[in-house]
């Protein structure tokens, strides 16, 4: 028997938990096969924790973070609580998480699935091998930067400071490089050093750590032109390394490339091998309650956390088969359906992959 794993389950709003669901019967099934042990502690976060506790992150929820091994998260916000002030908003407390448990890296994967390829809105020759990451930092610049609103001459202003220092650069850049070891070996460093100095900064750091990474072929390119290259030649990207808000947005965007932001699963880390894994959609309120949501991106979310966090690659390799064999008997939910009155709902989408999972 192995060690028992305690992982913190953060389901959320909306459609959160639902596809956390399925994804904590995908843990048992693993259990079952593999012998492993896991501890799962529920806490309240997001909205719900708004409506509950009159704070988006209780206390008590950081305590469970901070006592597991990783963080299983399924998604947080709905326009009940968009109109709040900000300490009230299911955001701060995403944002208020990420700082507080360290999490400065996010790697947000966007992989074209053969199978769904005419999902996207981009012609399937132009995608044809895009496999891509974006490495995202996620604790720094702009949006932990000092915010404040002044009187100005023309009335009032508002101000939000971008700030990064060497330090906070170059743990996220060098695991962006380890990350560029262990795929293709090709990294593109995103910035806007033509007009900003945090980028400035960014790319100095950059081409300094560069020659430790000899066999990383390196390419700088500003934000703005990736944001075109990557609907223009998605393909030629390996890993992709930028700031907190570049990150953002890029991300959504790769993750548009694959026409199913459902299936895409992220992970965010720290030092050391603690993560907290979520999907990369979000909490879908018009659709909640309905049973026809997507669970795939956070089954493969607890496949991302075997293989970064525990270390369990075989458990890994078992979940991401079944979604692909799952996948390539045609089964679909609403989201990827073509044929929307064929579509499985969330609970058999989930049955139909623990049904497939193998040892
Ligand atoms: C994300 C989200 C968050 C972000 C919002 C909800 C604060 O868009 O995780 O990408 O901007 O980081
Ligand atoms: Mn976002």
């Amino acid at each position: 028997m192995s060690e028992v794993k305690k992982i913190a389950v953060i389901a959320g709003d909306g459609i959160g938990p639902e596809v956390v669901g399925e994804a904590l019967k995908v843990l048992k099934k693993t259990e079952e096969l593999f012998g492993y042990q896991f501890e799962t502690e529920h806490g309240l976060f997001g909205g719900i924790a708004i409506d509950e506790k009159g704070t988006p992150l209780p206390q008590e929820t950081l305590d469970i973070c901070k006592s597991a091994d990783a963080v299983l998260l399924g998604a947080v916000g709905g326009p009940k609580w968009d109109n709040n002030p900000k300490e009230l908003r299911p955001e701060t407390g995403l944002l208020g998480i990420r700082k507080a448990l360290g999490l400065f890296s996010n790697i947000r994967p966007a992989t074209v699935f053969d199978c769904l390829k005419e999902a996207s809105t981009l012609k399937p020759e132009v995608l044809e091998g895009t496999d891509l990451i974006v490495v995202r930092e996620l604790t720094g610049g702009i949006y932990f930067g000092e915010k404040f609103r002044r009187e100005g001459a023309n009335g009032q202003e508002a101000v939000d400071t971008c700030v990064y220092n060497v330090q906070e650069v170059e743990r996220i850049v060098r695991q962006a490089f380890e990350i560029a070891m262990t795929r293709s070996k090709r990294l593109a460093s995103v910035d806007k050093a033509n007009v900003l100095e945090t980028s400035r900064l960014w790319r100095e750091v950059v081409n300094r750590i560069a020659p430790e990474y000899p066999e990383v072929e390196l390419e700088h390119v500003l934000v703005d032109n990736c944001a075109m290259q990557l609907l223009r030649r998605p393909s030629s990207f390996d890993v992709i390394v930028t700031e907190n808000m570049f990150g953002d947005i890029l991300s959504d965007e790769a993750a548009m490339l694959t026409g199913s932001i459902g299936m895409l699963s992220s992970a965010s880390l720290g030092e050391g091998s603690f993560g907290l894994y979520e999907p990369v959609h979000g909490s879908a309120p018009d659709i909640a309650g309905q049973g026809i949501s997507n669970p795939i991106a956070t089954i493969l979310s607890v496949a991302l956390m075997f293989r970064l966090t525990f270390g369990y690659a075989e458990a890994a390799d078992s979940i991401e088969k079944a979604v692909k064999e799952v996948l390539d008997a045609g089964h679909r939910t609403s989201d990827i359906a073509v044929d929307k009155s064929k579509a499985v709902s969330t609970t058999q989408m989930g049955d139909l992959i623990i049904a497939a999972m193998k040892k």
